[in-house]
Parts: structure tokens; C-alpha cells; sequence
């Protein structure tokens, strides 16, 4: 049995410049989570001329079980589109994405659809909760889409975890934009799902509700045992993962192992000044244990 509990292997995302955004969503992506749809191919084969754009390049990475790592780099590096590829949203041109050991790219819609629901949290950018659901619907939505029995018990849970125990019955547009993010991991976490994707889950929140999210994402781990996967522009909240992986121009260019906010920081400057041509380890590709909180082992400045 592997140990990675997701397993990229020459992974390339190729877009036909003229299809844009297929999807149509406010953000261009995958609108139809809730409802089960993964990013349509291409309508007609893309060529590799400059009309195409190469979002990800014969990317190889691994996220083992139980893992926590961040995702940096520049705007357009290809972040988004690799948590849509790694979470089985979107379907690479080519490569192959295994979820513990299954092969993601080959499988039917439906049975993605099924394999999502079941063992994938994902949590978007743009929040995608439906308008007219309260809170505590949105969060029981993907038991329920599932045929699931919906513990009331699980719902008031979850949300208290997120620190909204109090706005269950309250609409999205009744919500900030970081309790609309807090609902969004609700609902990610309500399956308590073997991986969990975040696409910037810290960009819309202060400091103190970023920190709390970033707690949970920890806890996850920690106490679950849940591998998770985070895009992040913020060297303080990439501190918190185990490993952060920098993108440029959709190739991985580094890959840096129980690092600070301050190292972190260093790197994507150098990276946002200069790109490197080829690909950096600058540590270990494997994560070092995440200290433990109170052994002052913790790099300064971690706050999670
Ligand atoms: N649906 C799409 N159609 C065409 N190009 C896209 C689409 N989605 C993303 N891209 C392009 O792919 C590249 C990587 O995008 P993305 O993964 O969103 O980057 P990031 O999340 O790092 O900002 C960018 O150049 C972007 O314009
Ligand atoms: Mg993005």
C-alpha cells in the first residue's frame, strides 16, 4: 500500500487559449462541484503553439498521508490548476494522478464524481456555496448529494470547529467573506475526507480568524491523520505546513522541508525576482515532522 495519499507522475495541464473559461464561473472554476461536474477537456485538441498555454508542465510530486504542504508561487505559476488536477476537477492533457494508489485520470465521470464526494474536501477560492442554502444546508450538502444520513450532531460540530455555531441558519449573502470562507471548510471537513484541498482557504480572512483556519487545517493532520494541500500567497500561513512546494511558469522549482515564514519569504522573493531555469530541492523532498507546539522547536513566527 502506498503511502501517498496523492501521487502526481509527469502531470501536464495544456488550455486552447480560445476556450477560456469552459466553465463559465465567476472564477473559471469548477462551478459544478457541488453538483458533481469536473472541468470539461478541451472541446478540440490543443496544439502546443502559441496559441495554447502550458498551466502545468511534466509536473511529478507526491503528497504522502498525513501530510500538511503548501503551494506557492507567482500569479498564473499554475497553482489552482494543480490542486484541480491533483483533487481529480480537472483532467491533465497528460500524466497520470493516483488518490492512494487509484488512478484518477482514466476513471468515468461518475465514478470520479463518487470517489470525490467520498474521500476529497476541496476548498475554492471563491468559496462556490450556494446562495440560496443557509449554513448549515451548504455544509450538509455533500452528505446528502452522497444519499448520506446528515447527523445534526455532525453539522452543529463542524460548524462550531469553524467558530460559527451562531450563523447556522444564515444565507451567504448574510455572511463576510470570512465566514463565507469558514463555511466553505465546513463543508470540506464535514466528510472528514482522507484529503483536503484549500485554494487560498486563509485569502479573505483577518489575521486571528486566518490563524484559527490554519489551526484546524493543522488539526486535520495532527489528529486525523488527513493529508492536506493548501495554496497560499502568505509565508506566515505556509509556515504552518510540513513542506512548501514552489510553481513557476507550472514547472515545480523548489521544494522546502519544515521551513519559517522568514526563509519561506526569502525564497519567493528570489523566486518572484529571478525564476530558476530548472528545478531546485532545496531540502529534503520528504517533510520533517511538524514540531510539536511548546518544544521550542518551532521556527519563529509560526502561527499554528
Ligand atoms: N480555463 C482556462 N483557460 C485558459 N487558460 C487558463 C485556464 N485556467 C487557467 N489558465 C491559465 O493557466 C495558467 C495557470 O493558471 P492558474 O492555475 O489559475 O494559476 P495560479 O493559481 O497560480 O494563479 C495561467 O496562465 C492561466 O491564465
Ligand atoms: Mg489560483
Amino acid at each position: 500500500m502506498t503511502t501517498d495519499a496523492i501521487s502526481l507522475r509527469s502531470v501536464s495541464r495544456t488550455y486552447g487559449r480560445t476556450y477560456g473559461n469552459a466553465c463559465g464561473s465567476a472564477s473559471g472554476r469548477a462551478p459544478g462541484w457541488a453538483f458533481g461536474r469536473t472541468r470539461h477537456r478541451d472541446s478540440r485538441r490543443a496544439s502546443p503553439d502559441d496559441t495554447t498555454v502550458t498551466a502545468l508542465h511534466d509536473v511529478t510530486l507526491a503528497f504522502p498521508r498525513g501530510t500538511f504542504t503548501a503551494v506557492m508561487g507567482p500569479s498564473g505559476s499554475g497553482k489552482s490548476t494543480l490542486l484541480q488536477c491533483a483533487a481529480g476537477l480537472d483532467r491533465p492533457t497528460s500524466g497520470s494522478v493516483t488518490l492512494s494508489g487509484t488512478e484518477l485520470t482514466t476513471l468515468s465521470e461518475t465514478r470520479l464524481t463518487l470517489l470525490r464526494r467520498e474521500r476529497i474536501g476541496f476548498v475554492f477560492q471563491a468559496f462556490n456555496l450556494l446562495p440560496s442554502l443557509t449554513a448549515e444546508q451548504n455544509v450538509a450538502l455533500p452528505l446528502r448529494l452522497a444519499g448520506r444520513r446528515v447527523p445534526k450532531a455532525r453539522i452543529r460540530e463542524v460548524l462550531q470547529q469553524v467558530g460559527l455555531a451562531e450563523r447556522a441558519r444564515h444565507r451567504p449573502t448574510e455572511l463576510s467573506g470570512g465566514q463565507q470562507q469558514r463555511v466553505a471548510l465546513a463543508r470540506a471537513l464535514v466528510t472528514r475526507p482522507e484529503v483536503l484541498f484549500g485554494d487560498e482557504p486563509t485569502g479573505a480572512l483577518d489575521s486571528q480568524t486566518g490563524r484559527e483556519v490554519l489551526a484546524l487545517l493543522r488539526a486535520a493532520v495532527d489528529r486525523e491523520g488527513q493529508t492536506v494541500v493548501m495554496v497560499t500567497h502568505d509565508p506566515v500561513a505556509a509556515s504552518c505546513a510540513d513542506r512548501v512546494v514552489f510553481l513557476v511558469d507550472g514547472r515545480v522549482t523548489g521544494d522546502l522541508a519544515g521551513a519559517g515564514p522568514h526563509d519561506i519569504a526569502t525564497h519567493m522573493a528570489t523566486l518572484e525576482a529571478a525564476p530558476p531555469a530548472r528545478p531546485t530541492v532545496l531540502t529534503s523532498p520528504r517533510p520533517t515532522p511538524h514540531p510539536t507546539p511548546g518544544t521550542g522547536t518551532r521556527p519563529e513566527g509560526r502561527p499554528c
